[in-house]
């Protein structure tokens, strides 16, 4: 949906652009270029970071009925359940400790929290940095204004090409309202309707914790199998009180 918004928001622009070239006005033929260009530039990005075409995006039912019968039953399977003090315990015992922020986090608000988190682990002398995938919440550097708006400083702000080969030397990764973007189904099983996107490698790190509040799914609708392996830790809760019981546990 974001994706027809912007192509829509493009296809004003180009019009404003036309009705410049009628007019012989040359800043409506700029201003309507401007529109234009960038409304096409932020769809081609959003459909390649979800690895769709434009076109597939427009007419595909992303999240629909396909996506349910991906999810499988998983009912039956056992998850691993932890709490804040844990998690800070986890935490505090690592060298490193990879942040994930997802769609949760921006619904929660707990960015400001998940700063405090990091700062504390920081000077734990834990090597703590944030990987943002190119899709990650619901609109292009969802994530990246989120944390900059709690000051969480640049250079510790990775984007997924820069970080992705660091999760196998990395002792945490600490998922926080993320789903999607993390789910393995991408690179495996063909029938997803999230195969193909990229995907941050948080299974290759030593343990995972998901802070989430159910085992809901995400946008696409499929079941993360992630949530059952073994290195994985489900932390419930609601992404900003979980971060705030996270720091109170760590100090
Ligand atoms: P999602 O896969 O949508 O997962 C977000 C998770 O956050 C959910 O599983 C939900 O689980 C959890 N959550 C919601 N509220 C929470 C809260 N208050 N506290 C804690 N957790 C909470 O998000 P993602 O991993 O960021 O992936 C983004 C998805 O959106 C991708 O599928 C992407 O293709 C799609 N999309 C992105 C864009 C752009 S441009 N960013 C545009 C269109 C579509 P619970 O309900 O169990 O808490």
């Amino acid at each position: 949906m974001p994706v027809v918004v912007s192509m829509l928001n493009s296809y004003s622009g180009w019009a404003a652009c036309g009705i410049g070239f009628t007019l012989s006005n040359n800043l409506l033929i700029i201003t309507g270029a401007l529109v234009g260009a960038s409304g096409a530039i932020l769809s081609y990005i959003m459909s390649k970071g979800m690895n769709r075409s434009i076109i597939s995006v427009v007419l595909g039912g992303f999240g629909g009925e396909q996506a349910a019968s991906a999810s499988g039953d998983n009912s039956d399977k056992i998850v691993k359940q932890g709490n804040a003090e844990d998690a800070a315990y986890i935490m505090k015992n690592a060298d490193s400790v990879i942040i994930v922020p997802g769609y949760g986090m921006a619904v929660a608000q707990a960015q400001h929290a998940l700063r405090e988190m990091g700062d504390i682990l920081k000077k734990e002398g834990i090597n703590v940095r944030y990987a943002i995938h190119p899709v990650a919440g619901r609109m292009p550097g969802h994530m990246n204004v989120l944390l900059a708006e709690a000051n969480v400083p640049y250079e510790e702000v990775l984007e997924l090409d820069e970080i992705n080969h660091d999760f196998p030397m990395t002792e945490v990764s600490f998922v926080i309202g993320a789903n999607d973007v993390t789910n393995p189904a991408a690179k495996t099983d063909e029938s997803s309707p999230i195969y193909g996107m990229p995907i941050l490698d948080v299974e290759r790190s030593q343990t995972v914790l998901f802070v989430k509040r159910s085992m809901a799914t995400g946008y696409s609708g499929v079941d993360n199998e992630l949530f059952y392996r073994d290195n994985t830790t489900m932390l419930f809760g609601d992404a900003k009180k979980m971060c705030e019981d996270i720091v109170k546990s760590l100090a």
